[in-house]
C-alpha cells in the first residue's frame, strides 16, 4: 500500500482520521491528497499532516490510484457529477464511507465499469477503534478488496459483506451502536450520582468499566453471556440489577431499537438514491 496514492474527497472528521490512520501505518505524506472546499480545513489538513490539499475535487481525483468519498450523503451525487470525468479517465479504485450510498447509486453516477468499494464505519474510526464493514462491486480485484481493507483496518476493524441489504442491519448495530453504550454510560453515570457519588467519579468509574468489559470479552474466549453470568453470583448484587433490567423487558426493547435503525436506514438509502 506504500506506493499507492490516495485521494480523499472532503477532508472532513472521518477523511482526517483515515488519514492519521494511514500515516500511523507508515503510509507517506506525499501520497496523500485531499480535496476541501474549506480554506481553514485545507490549512489544518497540511499543518497537522503534511499532505497535499486542494480545494478542487477533480484535481485531487485525477491524482488517486484510490479516491476515497468522504462527502456528506446529501452531496454525493453533486461530488460524484463533478468529478467522473476523471475518475472515468484513469479509473482508480473508488470506496465511498457515505452513510446510505449504495453501489448501484454510486456506479450510476461514475460509471458501471468502475470499481467501487463501499463501507460503513462508525465514530470511534476517529480515535482508531473503528468496526467497519465492506462491499465491493463486481469490478473490484482481489489486490484493491485488500488495498480497501488494509486503508479501513488503520481505523480499526475491517470486515466484509457479500450482501449489501446487510449494510442496513451494520448501520443499524455498529454504525449507531456507540449512541447505545453512550446511552448506557450516560445512564449508569446518573445512577451513581443519584446515589451519593460525586460526579467525576461516577464518570470515570461508569467510563473506565465500559471500556475494560469490551476489552474483556474482546479477548476472552468466552462469549458476553458467559462473561455476564460469571459475574453474577446468585443472589448477589449484580443478580438483582440484571433481573431488574430483564424484567423490565431489556432484551425486546434492543430488538426493537435495532430492527426500528435498520429499517430506518433502509428508507434513508432509498431516499439518497433517488436523490
Ligand atoms: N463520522 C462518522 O462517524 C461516520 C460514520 C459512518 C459514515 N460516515 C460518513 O462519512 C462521511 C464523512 O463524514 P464526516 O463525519 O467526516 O463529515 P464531515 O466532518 O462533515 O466531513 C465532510 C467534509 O466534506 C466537505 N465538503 C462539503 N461539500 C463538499 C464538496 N462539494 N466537495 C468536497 N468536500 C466537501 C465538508 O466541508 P465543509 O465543512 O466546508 O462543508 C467537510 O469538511 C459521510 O458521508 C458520513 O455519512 C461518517
Amino acid at each position: 500500500m506504500n506506493d499507492t496514492k490516495i485521494a480523499f474527497i472532503g477532508g472532513g472528521n472521518m477523511a482526517a482520521s483515515l488519514i492519521g490512520g494511514l500515516l500511523g501505518g507508515h503510509v507517506k505524506p506525499n501520497m496523500l491528497w485531499v480535496s476541501e472546499p474549506n480554506a481553514e480545513q485545507r490549512q489544518q489538513l497540511s499543518i497537522n499532516f503534511n499532505v497535499q490539499t486542494t480545494a478542487d475535487n477533480s484535481t485531487a481525483a485525477a491524482q488517486g490510484d484510490v479516491v476515497v468519498l468522504a462527502v456528506k450523503p446529501q452531496v454525493m451525487h453533486a461530488v460524484a457529477d463533478e468529478i467522473k470525468p476523471a475518475i472515468q479517465q484513469h479509473k482508480p479504485l473508488v470506496i465511498t464511507i457515505a452513510a446510505g450510498i449504495r453501489l448501484a447509486s454510486i456506479a450510476g453516477w461514475l460509471g458501471d465499469d468502475i470499481p467501487v468499494v463501499r463501507a460503513m464505519p462508525n465514530t470511534p474510526a476517529l480515535v482508531q477503534t473503528g468496526a467497519s464493514a465492506l462491499i465491493a462491486n463486481q469490478e473490484v480485484t482481489a489486490a484493491q478488496r485488500n488495498l480497501a481493507e488494509s486503508i479501513m483496518r488503520s481505523v480499526g476493524l475491517a470486515l466484509w459483506l457479500e450482501d449489501e441489504a446487510l449494510m442496513d442491519v451494520v448501520t443499524a448495530v455498529s454504525g449507531s451502536g456507540p449512541a447505545y453504550f453512550f446511552l448506557v454510560m450516560e445512564i449508569l453515570q446518573a445512577a451513581g450520582e443519584t446515589l451519593g457519588l460525586d460526579r467525576e467519579s461516577a464518570r470515570l468509574l461508569s467510563l473506565q468499566t465500559a471500556f475494560g468489559s469490551a476489552k474483556m470479552a474482546l479477548e476472552s474466549t468466552h462469549d458476553p453471556a458467559t462473561l455476564r453470568r460469571h459475574v453474577t453470583s446468585p443472589g448477589g448484587t449484580t443478580e438483582r440489577a440484571i433481573n431488574t433490567l430483564l424484567d423490565g423487558n431489556i432484551r425486546q426493547l434492543f430488538m426493537d431499537a435495532v430492527a426500528n435503525a435498520t429499517q430506518r436506514s433502509r428508507d434513508l438509502a432509498r431516499q439518497l438514491g433517488e436523490s
